[in-house]
């Protein structure tokens, strides 16, 4: 785009003036495009069927324009069905997503298995799924056992523009374009098209389903809303400062991933595209107002939901994932675009971090602050002002003279640092890395092949071509210790402004028409910039360390297989109760996208938060996956001792429990890592078939043992928590108190718990004590809290390895043994014969929930040797209290009660 009339606005701090920064669906032309439904008709050509062993193509044709595309039909692993259209003449090749699929998928031998008028039926495998394509118009069902669960094109709504070589009177380029096919204006910025109309886009009707989720990032609810009449869930990546919730604007990062689920059954829709893209929701029947907190729908027409996607060029690539329970959704999904890394044990920890930290004097305070108060925390970042001028990989060496001695200070107490590096290049020709990056050329074009400059926080900057193999291995070496003076093996990355973020630029971001290497325009691949940056930097930290030790990346802007890079977060909050609670569905739903390791800013971003919401957002924070308190650069200190003693005894508490749980978040993050099952949960993929869990996101599982409910408004003394499961047993983690499933509690609360409740028949290991960070508790004893179900037996596992090193892959030096409780006995066992991990860990005590009976004796057997064990019995609480254990994980043991 072309900044016209060139006006400097401030556009970072926003005001109101976000309002007017960012477009709604109106302005933008091929959304418009699509939804005027311009009357295209596609047809299949039967005769065109071709069967290979790597599936089956047909042509399609539009019937006024008969232009013909090419449309594929293929399956892999039996369950994961992908539709692709293009073009079959192109004028010039078009975008495919490259690097986000984590391999070439093996395709099913597919078959016809039936010929029809007009349509031909394809099956593979058992046949329990099959595709039905329609010849005139155009559609296609996708079956499981003989039940249609989703149907393509179902309204007629495909829609595929195929390129065309620009107009040779160049009328449209210059004046009225009102379809913006080459030229389309937004505010001062006009977007001159190379290759004019490119949009794809198409309809599905998801039978039975009357709830999708999904597709972040959205500051909004996690069950996705109806959009007509509104505006469409956009996935843009944008820089947006103090957003506002309840909204479908985009954020920054994007994953086209959509969940439609029901009480018997889980499908995922992948919509692999990078451009811009917009969806459109619509339920039938439609939800009205009044009955959004009803579960149970009682209409009788029948249920579907019609989603519409629509992108502004790339192909149509898109898979059905056929689940047919949520874990295999999550699993199919990451057999494509990969699992969850697995994050050092320390990053697992609280970060404490605020832009800025001023110097090492003020970072050592800070640091000696948490020792002071006894609070344990294991990273402390800094954010742009550490450099030299906003110049990445160098330090302000007035304030930070000394980077090495700082970190290895923080190294000898076990601690690390992040800091920042963002995307954009400061235009230096006195600068020795600007100049080889402009040497190397590295940087993304403007259309006449000179560098394009943007502005950030440097000013002038030029950006980082990261789609570029070249360009991320010479970033990936800016990150060796021998080029980035200053740094040592203790200090970790934090990538941010990644959309890319350009002030002044439309919608603060680069435009459009910005060309990357191999021709291909900014606008093809907008969404997957950050990704590439994440993989850049995440390849840099992996190389430094020789490939043995896991790397710590988070970044702002993601894209689907962000995942298998590192931890993203939910950027600039507000620092309000409103940005507290929309932090859990915004995590929820990134989450269910494949993106375990999230997190929002402890304390909201924008603003001064009072003590209370402070509080309690450290204690949903302690909650989440990713653990990090944050503050913009204007606002108040707000380290957890500036508030008074009660203040700072009710952080130090939250933060004190997180890291007692550190084994249980641990083994969960090796359980999404393996398996894709995220730590954070919405109700629903831990209790499938209950429609009560549908719409609730204001509490969620972590894994399968703990219920949260954080606390979200001011002044509150009881909490509304809704406890699932008709047959389940649940229990108070504080007090103890069991209380039966499938029922609203009115549950009381004080400035220092949230609720937080262990389900019947699971076991959570905690560690025991205290410490100054992750490392200080890895060497602590063990205490496990042992629920019972209604039939006194509970289970559950602990995975360890040495918290930061690869030998859990390449030397399988890790351990995981399970905790099974039967009625009368506890025990102990490997639960993986493979890992050679020798855990130091033992056993110190064990708290059983739920135990009806007092028993007489309790005796712990190892080795065939038979102990005497102390206990305590609660009649009130049915508690049993089992101490000074010291029955070590790596041997198996048994604990009796008679
Ligand atoms: C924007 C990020 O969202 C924020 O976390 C950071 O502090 C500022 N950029 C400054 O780097």
């Amino acid at each position: 785009m072309a900044n016209e009339e060139s006006t400097k606005t401030e556009s970072v701090a926003l005001d109101d003036g976000w309002k007017e920064m960012f477009k709604k669906s109106d302005h933008i032309a091929f959304y418009r495009r699509h939804k005027q439904n311009p009357g295209v008709h596609y047809c299949v050509t039967l005769e065109s069927l071709a069967l290979t062993e790597k599936g089956a193509s047909l042509e399609l044709f539009e019937t006024k324009s008969q232009v013909h595309l090419l449309l594929q039909v293929r399956v892999c692993r039996e369950s994961t069905i992908r539709i692709t259209i293009d073009e079959i003449h192109p004028v010039k090749i078009r975008y495919r997503v490259p690097d986000v699929l984590i391999e070439d998928p093996v395709y099913e031998q597919l078959r016809v298995e039936r010929k029809g008028e007009g349509s031909v039926t394809l099956s593979w495998g058992l046949g329990q799924h099959q595709v039905w394509i329609q010849e005139t118009p155009f559609s296609l069902d996708v079956l499981c056992v003989k039940e249609v669960i989703a149907t393509l094109n179902p309204n007629g709504r495909t829609l595929f523009e195929t390129l065309q070589d620009p107009p040779r009177h160049d009328s449209t380029l210059n004046q009225g374009d009102p379809s913006g096919l080459w030229r389309e204006r937004f505010g001062q910025f006009v977007d001159v098209k190379a290759n004019g109309p490119s949009s794809v886009g198409m309809d599905f009707c998801l039978h039975g389903f009357n709830h999708v989720y999904g597709i972040p990032e959205h500051a909004d609810r996690l069950r996705l809303k109806d959009t007509s009449g509104g505006e469409p869930y956009r996935l843009y990546n944008l820089d947006v400062f103090g957003y506002r919730t309840n909204s479908r604007l985009g954020l920054y990062g994007s994953v086209p991933l959509l969940f439609a689920h029901k009480s018997d059954k889980t499908l995922g829709l992948f919509w692999l595209n990078a451009s811009e893209t917009l969806v459109d929701v619509h339920y039938h029947p439609k939800d009205s107002e009044e009955d959004v907190a009803a579960p149970v729908n009682r209409s009788r027409t029948p249920i579907q939901t019609d989603v519409h996607w629509i992108s502004e060029s790339g192909v149509i690539d898109c898979f059905i994932l056929t689940g047919p329970t949520p874990s295999q959704v999550l699993t199919q999904y990451a057999q494509l675009t990969g699992f969850q890394a697995f994050p050092p044990l320390w990053s697992l920890g609280y970060h404490q971090c605020r832009w800025n930290y001023e110097d090492e004097a003020d970072v050592k305070s800070v640091d000696a602050g948490f020792d002071h108060h006894s609070i344990p925390y294991d990273v402390i970042w800094l954010d742009i002002e550490h450099t030299d001028g906003k110049r990445y990989f160098t330090w302000d060496s007035k304030h930070f003279p000394n980077p090495v001695a700082l970190q290895q200070h923080l190294a000898r107490k076990k601690r690390k640092m992040v800091v920042i590096s963002d995307p954009h290049i400061k235009v230096d020709p006195d600068w020795s890395l600007y100049c080889e990056a402009r040497d190397g050329d590295h940087f993304v074009k403007v259309k006449d092949g000179g560098v394009y400059t943007g502005s950030c926080w440097p000013g002038d900057s030029n950006y980082l071509d990261f789609s570029c193999p070249q360009t991320r291995s010479w970033y990936a070496r800016c990150y060796s210790l021998n080029k980035y003076k200053g740094s040592t093996d203790s200090l970790f990355v934090w990538n941010d402004m990644n959309e890319p973020s350009v002030f002044y630029g439309p919608e603060q971001t680069m435009p459009k028409n910005a060309v990357h290497r191999g021709g291909w325009e900014h606008r093809d691949l907008h969404n997957l910039y950050g990704f590439y940056q994440h993989m850049a930097t995440v390849d840099g930290l992996m190389t430094r360390a020789g490939g043995t030790e896991r790397p710590f990346v988070l970044t702002r802007s993601f894209f689907a297989g962000s995942q298998r890079l590192g931890a993203v977060w939910t950027g600039d909050t507000e620092s309000t109760w409103d940005h507290l609670k929309f932090c859990i569905p915004m995590l929820l739903s990134i989450s269910l996208a494949g993106i375990a390791f999230c997190g929002a800013d402890v304390g909201g971003f924008v603003g001064n938060p009072e003590p209370e919401l402070l509080v309690r957002w450290y204690q949903a924070g302690a909650l989440q996956p990713f653990f990090r308190g944050h503050a913009n650069k204007s606002t108040k200190r707000r380290e957890p001792w500036l508030f008074g003693e009660a203040v700072t005894a009710s952080i130090r508490s939250a933060i004190q429990q997180r890291y007692c749980l550190l084994p249980y978040w641990y083994t969960l993050f090796h359980q999404a890592h393996t398996s894709a099952l995220p730590p954070m949960r919405p109700l629903w993929v831990e209790f499938p078939g209950e429609q009560s869990t549908f719409r609730v996101d204001h509490e969620y599982m972590i894994g399968s043992a703990l219920l949260a409910c954080p606390v979200t408004a001011p002044g509150v003394k009881e909490v509304m928590v809704f406890l699932p499961g008709i047959k389940e047993l649940w229990y108070d983690i504080d007090s103890a108190q069991a209380f039966s499933g499938d029922q609203n509690l009115a549950h009381p609360v004080t400035l220092d718990n949230v609720p937080v409740f262990q389900r019947g028949g699971t076991v959570v290991p905690r560690r025991e004590g205290n410490g100054s960070c992750s490392s200080d508790f890895q060497k602590l004893p063990l205490s496990l809290t042992v629920a019972l179900d209604s039939k006194g037996c509970a289970e559950g596992l602990l995975y360890e390895d040495d918290g930061h090193s690869f030998h859990y892959r390449d030397r399988k030096t890790f351990s995981l043994h399970r905790f099974l409780m039967k009625p009368g006995s506890l025990s102990c066992s490997r639960f993986s014969e493979e890992g050679t991990f020798a855990t130091g860990s033992s056993v110190q005590s064990v708290l059983f929930l739920g135990m009806r009976r007092k028993p007489s004796a309790v005796t712990a057997h190892v080795s065939g040797v038979q102990v005497p064990v102390m206990f305590q019995y609660g009649e009130d609480q049915h508690t049993l209290v089992l101490g000074g254990l010291g029955l070590g994980v790596g041997r198996d043991w048994e604990i009796r009660m008679q």
